[in-house]
């Protein structure tokens, strides 16, 4: 494809590959900072101390510094005031050629923070100045060699407006303060750690601090101080709780202790990701940090714990290792989201916590692995870095760390995460690197394994088995098959660990035993080849595999199970996560029954045998309500799209919904009777037992209203007039907002709009609670709710919470026939292309997941996709664009 002719985009960004990689020609010893804040005129002074990288000196390598929208006031070299003749200035970089070994640059630029809604680099959230710089928004800010593997130690002072501006923060600790006339104040930061300039943060504003103190191992003290506008002082205490208990957990875990004396978060409106690991400085997105239970979840204190620990880990695996170049990403991205499941799964019920990630994985990693972007977890190429945040890097990227860990065990992953932590200390690596270390720990041979890095897509596992009653054998042959993806056409075998047991007719593990080898109940297999075969001896009956245990590898598994044998699994398989997924097969496979009854013109009729097996799950004593939770949800229409090469919107959802429907008008008693049974004596706690009851109750209750009974909506209105914490009340307002009858949920609507005007986080549930309702007016809803007073386009959780909660979670009203709702997201897409590049690429993902929707669909698509094209584009939207329609 050539881009130049194909897009109508003046010029095409070029790629960037990582073969080209090459080391930085100049160090960085020092930076010193000075910003003069202004809304429109912000002054950055920058001192760089830099010397020749002797890792290059054999050449004359001119000094190439980054930067993007600055005005450049002055500059100045070794003191001396250069002209323009000086040096050569683009919209992208600075060059100046025959400069001295060892330097300093002095620059003055001007940027202007008000104006960028891009929020990468400095900018403005709700009258705050606040900065995102990971991965390229420092050159944002100043000139400087903006890649991970410059590593330099900074001051920074900030000079502000003191009574608009009474906080300045920056990384490391406050080392001066004082006043300046006109009413202006300064602060200087120095940060004692070299970091490279994507871990820089400054925030400067009108913030109130909540503090905290934590003792590490070796005793030394921290300050904790947790950052939020005033009517937020409320919502602190789980994230500080949060942060103490992964401070803790990563010095037992990972012998791991914080380095600083001083540890920020700040809280801040609008901003791209979930949050920023800023050296010292956490930067967090309002909907990761604050967390009060009358106006936020259970899965919004679940979603804080593990994003402020995920932000915390980084310290070490991010902060003090770093990455060499973006290409490995996935090196601290990947580990670190394992080390935060890890978290989650220790302070929770380790089956559960798995049972979420899996199902989050399969469907939306999986659907990237399959779409047009592709791409393996370690890129070997990329136009625009942000767009590889993907699930691919970060879940897929965990999913590989925990197959090491599971390859190597336990304790010898922690004896590589030392070696890892104590070689590598103040260093930007790589993924090799990292790999290496578990290599050399565990003696064993990764090489096979690096493939995982390397090759994208879901590599397809299926096996086979036979018994042999009179030889009392059973074998097991597994195969494995990559699918081909966008620019890899041939796929190596991989290592996938494979974690089996066989359970007997009785319910029970059998012993294996295998070429006279006893293997006990449980055994992780390496499928290293294509195909192979394993024979299990001394079997007296013919045993059901068990395989893939605790999901041991991110694959997709084809296995042909009967209704009967995935119902016994369901009860019988000693592995928590395969029992819940045995019974989301049998549910698949009784809903894709529905799907092939429609098609064919037949009246639906649903599988017996999942009613009978919902039946044995209500009428079981409950021995664990978060399990049992996870066993009564239905698997998604995403997830069951998954499963087909040509997927037909439609006839999913009305399956799932008939089999939703026939499901709760045979169980009604049962549900009704659990429901109760939960929603007694409920003054809201946070105790886990708590949490798990609240959820089984409110998916009770979901059930019970889907039979559009009176009782039942009348059990939803009580529950959410009378609900003491927002998990009941929001649980029961998407009942009514979602019952049959349109109107049944507006009364709760307006109610709850009144209730929750003043607090934007609440306000983005209340649109997400309308615009994911099944009926056909739900994109109506969506053009009516952009117009409304709390939605604004500039601010990505709101653009998240209408438009992205439609297109991803209301696919068959997104996919309406009439085109509507591509033509809907197009536009959007078009005006945020202007407003935030990041945020219109990632919106646009599921127009591009086109290739296995009908013709007729494929064509509305791909039109809304050339409208797009058309524009003027950002690099984001342009990358991802053109790799959609080549
Ligand atoms: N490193 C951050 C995290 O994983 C993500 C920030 C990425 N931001 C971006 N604009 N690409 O916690
Ligand atoms: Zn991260």
């Amino acid at each position: 494809m050539n881009q130049a002719i194909s897009s109508p985009s003046l010029q095409a960004p070029k790629a960037i590959h990582l073969k080209d990689y090459l080391p930085p020609a100049f160090l960085v010893q020092q930076v010193d900072l000075c910003f003069r804040l202004d809304d429109h005129h912000t002054r950055v002074i920058s001192r760089l101390q830099l010397q020749r990288n002797p890792a290059r000196k054999e050449h004359d390598l001119p000094l190439v510094l980054q930067g993007q929208q600055l005005q450049l006031i002055e500059l100045k070299l070794d003191g001396r005031t250069l002209s323009s003749s000086d040096y050569e200035l683009t919209d992208e970089q600075l060059t100046l050629t025959g400069v001295p070994d060892s330097l300093v640059l002095e620059s003055e630029v001007e940027i202007d923070p008000l104006s960028n809604t891009a929020l990468e680099g400095l900018y403005q959230s709700s009258g705050n100045f606040c900065t995102q710089c990971e991965a390229e928004g420092f050159r944002r800010i100043t000139f400087y060699p903006d890649r991970p593997d410059v590593l330099a130690r900074f001051t920074t002072r900030i000079e502000a407006d003191q009574s608009r501006f009474p906080v300045l923060l920056s990384n490391g600790n406050p080392i001066e303060r004082g006043e300046l006339p006109d009413g202006h104040h300064f602060v200087t930061w120095e940060d004692p750690f070299p970091k490279p300039a994507y871990l820089f943060a400054l925030v400067a504003g009108q913030l109130h601090p909540v503090k905290d103190t934590y003792t590490t191992l070796s005793g030394r003290q921290v300050a904790l101080e947790v950052w939020v506008e005033k009517e937020n002082l409320h919502k602190c205490d789980h994230a500080l709780r949060s942060l103490k208990a992964a401070m803790q957990w990563d010095e037992q875990t990972y012998g791991r202790e914080y380095d600083l004396d001083i540890y920020m978060i700040v809280a801040v409106n609008d901003f791209n990701m979930g949050a920023m690991e800023n050296k010292g400085l956490n930067i967090f997105n309002s909907s990761c940090v604050l967390a009060d239970h009358r106006s936020e979840t259970d899965m919004a204190f679940h979603r804080v714990e593990s994003v402020v620990a995920h932000e915390y880990f980084h310290n070490w695996s991010g902060n003090r290792v770093t990455c060499r170049d973006w290409f490995q990403l996935s090196l601290k991205e990947g580990f670190t989201v394992f080390r935060d499941q890890q978290f989650s799964a220790d302070q929770h019920s380790p089956a559960v916590e798995r049972i979420q990630q899996v199902a989050m994985l399969r469907t939306a990693q999986f659907a990237e692995d399959a779409g047009p972007t592709a791409h393996p977890v370690r890129p070997e190429s990329y136009i625009e870095i942000n767009n590889f945040y993907t699930l691919t890097v970060y879940e897929k990227g965990a999913e590989v760390v925990r197959m090491l860990s599971e390859l190597v065990g336990r304790d010898t992953f922690r004896k590589g995460s030392d070696l890892y932590f104590e070689r590598f200390d103040g260093q930007a690596v790589t993924v090799e690197d990292f790999v290496a270390c578990m290599a050399e720990v565990s003696g064993l041979d990764l090489s096979q394994f690096m493939r995982w890095y390397s090759q994208a897509g879901t590599p397809q596992l299926t096996a086979e088995s036979h018994y042999n009653p009179t030889a009392r054998t059973f074998t097991l042959t597994l195969r494995q098959h990559t699918p081909a993806t966008p620019g890899q056409d041939l796929k190596e075998p991989l290592l996938i660990p494979v974690k089996l047991g066989l359970v007997g007719p009785s319910g029970q593990d059998l012993p294996m035993e295998v070429n006279g080898e006893l293997w006990g109940q449980e055994r992780v297999v390496h499928l290293k080849e294509q195909e192979q075969t394993w024979t299990f001896h001394n079997l007296d009956a013919e045993p059901v595999p068990s395989l893939l245990r605790g999901f041991s590898a991110p694959v997709r598994l084809l296995l042909d199970r009967s209704p009967e044998q995935l119902a016994f699994l369901m009860t019988a398989d000693s592995d928590g996560f395969n029992r819940w997924d045995a019974g989301q097969q049998l549910a698949l496979l009784a809903i894709r029954e529905l799907i092939n009854q429609q098609q064919c013109g037949a009246a639906m009729m649903l599988n017996p045998a999942l009613i009978q097996a919902y039946r044995q799950l209500l009428d079981a004593q409950v021995t664990d309500p978060a399990i049992l939770a996870e066993m009564l949800q239905l698997p998604s229409e995403a997830y069951i799209a998954e499963q087909y090469d040509q997927v037909d919107v439609d006839a999913i959802h009305l399956a799932r919904d008939y089999a939703r429907k026939t499901l709760a008008t045979a169980l009604y008693p049962a549900f009704l009777k659990l429901y109760q049974q939960f929603a007694k004596n409920q003054a809201w706690s946070a105790e886990a037992a708590a949490v798990a009851g609240r959820r089984l109750k409110n998916t009770c209750l979901g059930w019970l209203v889907a039979t559009e009974s009176e009782e039942a909506l009348q059990l939803a209105q009580r529950q959410f007039e009378q609900a003491d914490n927002m998990t009941d009340q929001l649980a029961a307002l998407i009942c009514l907002a979602h019952a049959e009858d349109t109107t049944s949920g507006d009364p709760a609507l307006k109610a709850f709009a009144l209730q929750w005007a003043h607090d934007p986080l609440v306000m983005d549930s209340w649109f997400s609670a309308q615009v994911t309702r099944p009926h056909p007016d739900a994109l109506e809803r969506v053009k009516l709710l952009m117009a409304h007073p709390a939605f604004s386009l500039k601010n990505p959780n709101k653009v998240r919470a209408l438009i992205g909660a439609f297109v991803n979670q209301n696919r068959h009203n997104f996919h309406r026939r009439d085109g509507s709702g591509y033509a809907l997201l197009a536009d959007t897409v078009i005006e945020l292309n202007r407003i935030n590049p990041q945020i219109a690429a990632r919106l646009v993902i599921p127009l591009t997941r086109f290739r296995r929707m009908d013709d007729y669909r494929k064509g509305l698509m791909k039109n809304e996709l050339e409208r797009i094209r058309a524009e003027k584009l950002s690099p984001d939207l342009f990358e991802v664009i053109e790799k959609s329609l080549a």
